[in-house]
């Protein structure tokens, strides 16, 4: 396996799989995103768990549905049996091949993947025929009633990246999964901060559908990705973190019918948008003008194959809700949000409940909370605290509990087994 094997440059650096195939043939759960301009992205991956090119580059060496490599520096020592290589790295680095050099060495070669100079580059920097009347319908509808601009793009209508850099759930794998349960397993499962585990669990568990929430544990991160720049995303398909749609119509009507019953924790700015066919194709004709130069022949072909799948089936299309109501929001389930509460450090109860007195009061408070030790049986067992907020701590620092008997009835008691 190669990093190309998934990031195959004739294909903008994706594999056209709907989700990656590693290392002895098995499948992954996520859809490989292009490299190109993966530099400016404020952080790496669909759920934004590498911060840099260089520790993003280390995971899928040693993941074992990727390229299946025991450990980095097993990679290193394949790497350093090459005498081109010792070259190399002796004469870049002056130093023989490392972990770090060689993350270094595969970072520096993602920078120079820069692609710009689509038809649309040209028709905003002032060239009205760059791209035809159906586009320029497109993006108007982008940025007003299509409410694309509101993730994939900033204020201004700044073209440039063609995402805020953010995470949003837009209720992609959402009906497939049973999110609920699924999130309550794995904060038993996965140690917050775990990185490498949660890599395993996007890559390779149902976990993968719970985004960024398995390295947030933040009731607004479940199911959320981060917003894919739209640039060459004709010659990207499948689309969406879990590759489930076929054609940009598909995705089209998607947004077009505001996805998300059955989601309490969909992005506000997901809605119905009554939009056409005319409408949708306009849309489709300005995503599509957003293909780079090099590219051009094969998006060429390649809208013609998704044109033509389109014709067959839209699955995704459902035009009665498109044009209704935004359906009713369900509820956010409050066995999640208990136990989210529950596993919340001492620290993080005493900062939320020094936030809600100061949102409540607008006074911000100098002691952040009242403390008394409790003992039982002679023993100090733990220190209570105010604001109807209550954590029990022996003196080690481990919770335990319950100790509802000391706990006023208004009290939220949060403990820990
Ligand atoms: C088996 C297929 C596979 C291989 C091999 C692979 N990748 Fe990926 N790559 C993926 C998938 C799938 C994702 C998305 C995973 C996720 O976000 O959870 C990804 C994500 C990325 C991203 C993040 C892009 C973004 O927009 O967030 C970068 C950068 C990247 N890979 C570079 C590499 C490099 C460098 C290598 C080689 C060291 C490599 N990949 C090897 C499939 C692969
Ligand atoms: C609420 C924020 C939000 C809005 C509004 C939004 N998007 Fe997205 N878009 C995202 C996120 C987040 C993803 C990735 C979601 C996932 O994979 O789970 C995405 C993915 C996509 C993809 C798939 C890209 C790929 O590489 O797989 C396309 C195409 C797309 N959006 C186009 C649009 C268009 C066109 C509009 C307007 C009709 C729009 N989006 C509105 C946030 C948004």
């Amino acid at each position: 396996m190669a990093c190309a094997s998934c990031h195959n440059p004739d294909r903008a650096f994706t594999d056209g799989k709907p989700t990656s195939v590693g290392f002895k043939g098995r499948v992954g759960q996520r859809n490989a995103p292009t490299i190109f301009n993966a530099l400016y992205n404020k952080k790496q991956f669909w759920d934004g768990r590498a911060e840099t090119l260089e520790d993003q580059a280390a995971f899928p060496i040693t993941n074992p549905s990727e390229m299946g490599q025991p450990s980095l520096d097993a990679a290193v020592a394949t790497i350093a049996a090459i005498p081109e290589y010792q070259q190399a790295f002796q004469q870049v680095f002056n130093q023989p091949p490392s972990a770090l050099n060689m993350v270094r060495a595969i970072a520096s070669y993602e920078r120079t993947l820069v692609s710009f100079d689509s038809p649309f580059d040209h028709f905003i920097a002032g060239d009205p025929n760059a791209i035809n009347d159906a586009a320029k319908r497109g993006w108007t509808l982008f940025n007003t009633r299509g409410r694309c601009n509101r993730c994939h793009a900033s204020v201004n209508q700044d073209a440039t990246y063609f995402t805020d850099f953010r995470f949003h759930n837009i209720g992609i794998g959402i009906l497939r999964h049973q999110v609920t349960p699924l999130a309550l397993q794995a904060m038993k499962e996965i140690e917050k901060g775990d990185l490498p585990n949660v890599d395993r669990a996007a890559i390779q568990s149902d976990f993968s559908v719970l985004g960024r929430f398995l390295l947030t544990r933040k009731e607004a991160d479940i199911a959320s990705f981060k917003t894919p720049s739209l640039r060459n995303v004709l010659v990207t398909a499948p689309y969406f973190h879990d590759g489930s749609m076929e054609t940009l119509w598909d995705a089209m009507d998607h947004y077009n019918k505001g996805d998300g019953v059955k989601d309490p924790w969909l992005d506000d700015d997901m809605q119905p948008l009554a939009l056409t066919e005319d409408e949708i194709d306009a849309l489709v004709e300005f995503l599509a003008s957003l293909t780079s130069a090099e590219y051009k022949e094969f998006g060429i072909k390649e809208l013609a194959r998704q044109r033509t799948l389109s014709r067959i089936s839209r699955s995704q299309r459902d035009t009665a809700r498109a044009f209704g109501p935004k359906p009713l929001q369900p509820k956010a389930p409050d066995l999640l949000h208990d136990a989210l509460l529950e596993s919340r450090t001492l620290r993080e109860l005493v900062c939320c409940a020094a936030l809600i007195i100061f949102e409540r009061t607008g006074r911000a408070i100098r002691s952040p909370a009242v403390e008394t030790t409790t003992s039982h049986a002679g023993k100090s067992i733990g220190h209570s605290w105010v604001f109807g907020l209550n954590e029990t701590l022996d003196p080690t620092g481990a919770t335990v509990g319950p100790l509802d008997s000391w706990n006023s009835p208004e009290a939220v008691s949060f403990r820990k087994p």
